[in-house]
């Protein structure tokens, strides 16, 4: 459990003070990804760097696992600390060390005997899939086995929270879904809470399942990921939704849109069951009017299908509206536009 209770952070420097955070309040229960997102510069750094206490917050309180941290004293925090792993963008490997040695830093610092760290490394390296590299070191390994290796020197202390900043900004798409899926069976399989800090929406759509937006030091809008994906609120919101979620018509189709007077447009949207429902063949038989689809696209969140569709109705007022009120009426989400 993490949470966040109407933290400030202010950096003085020459001076100049800069609010880094203002007024953040955010909770991430037992066993959720929740997903920071914001542009750099937005906070999220500093945000990871107060949940781990790296820093102090000006003002408010973090805590983690119910324990105020922010009341602590240098040994309590060291012993909380080992409870929270943390992996990053460059990974901050040793290049000195051995990938088998990498993995055991955090066990050799708990003072583990050498029997318990060889069999923890030997799991953990087996359960990120880098058993064959045991004995390489961090320049022999690709993006994405060096944040296997930083992933599993994380969990190498058995925490129960993991924090990930920017971890999978650094790879390739396809590495970063591979990285993403060892994330997310950590999560399944061990039950830790993570948070994960990206200014990439595709992440959240991915794994998370509760999402923050962060804007100049504050939280511009929260919630589960599906609601805020389906009905995103705030303008930056709605530009980090569009990055993943395509519902404007393309300018080719726009081109070629017949100007019937009779005719209306309709953007619809369908979530769960409704997105495989057969309702266009629906509308189509029960009503006497011509449907043309102008646009549609599904994603999957949360093992959820979130479909939209921009469709234009041809035929007499009365006809359309209640072919309109059919549709709401089967669960469709459905917005009247004027104009495209
Ligand atoms: N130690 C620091 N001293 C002064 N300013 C800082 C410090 N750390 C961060 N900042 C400032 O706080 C703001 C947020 O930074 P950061 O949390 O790193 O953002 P993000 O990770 O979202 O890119 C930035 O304007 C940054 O310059
Ligand atoms: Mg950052």
């Amino acid at each position: 459990m993490i949470e966040l209770r109407d933290v400030y952070k202010t950096f003085e420097r020459k001076g100049v003070s800069h609010e880094a955070l203002r007024g953040v309040n955010l909770k991430a229960e037992k066993g959720d990804i929740f997903g920071v997102i914001g542009f750099s510069g937005a906070g999220k750094s500093t945000l990871i760097r107060l949940i781990n206490h790296l820093e102090k917050p000006t003002r408010g309180h973090v805590f983690v696992d119910g324990e105020p941290l922010d009341r602590y004293g240098v040994k309590q925090l060291r012993e909380a600390r080992k409870r929270i792993g943390m992996i990053f963008q460059h990974f901050n490997l040793l290049e000195t060390r051995t990938v088998f040695d990498n993995v055991a830093i955090p066990l050799v610092l708990l003072k583990k005997s050498k029997k318990e760290i060889r069999e923890r490394v030997t799991e953990l390296l087996e359960f990120t899939g880098l058993s064959d590299k045991a004995r390489n070191y961090p320049k022999e390994l690709s993006g994405g086995q060096k944040q296997r290796v930083g992933i599993a020197r994380a969990l190498a202390s058995n925490p129960s929270i993991l924090l990930c900043d920017e971890a999978t900004s650094a790879l390739d798409p396809q590495t970063t879904r591979s990285i993403l899926d060892l994330l997310k069976r950590i999560n399944e399989q061990y039950g830790i809470t993570m948070l994960v800090v990206t200014h990439e929406m595709s992440v959240i759509q991915q794994i998370c399942n509760k999402v923050a937006v962060m804007e100049n030091g504050e939280i511009v809008e929260q919630g589960n990921v599906l609601d805020v994906f389906g009905d995103p609120r705030h303008p930056t919101t709605q530009n980090f939704v569009r990055t993943v979620i395509h519902n404007e018509v393309p300018g080719s189709v726009l081109q070629t849109l017949n100007a019937e007077p009779e005719s209306r447009l309709f953007k619809l949207k369908f979530v769960g069951p409704s997105a495989s429902e057969p309702i266009i063949d629906g509308l189509i038989r029960r009503h006497d009017l011509k449907v043309n689809i102008l646009f549609a696209n599904m994603t999957e969140i949360q093992k959820t299908t979130l479909g939209h569709m921009i469709i234009q109705l041809d035929g007499a007022a009365p006809v359309i509206d209640r072919a309109a009120e059919y549709l709401a009426g089967q669960g469709v989400q459905i917005e009247e536009v004027k104009s495209l």
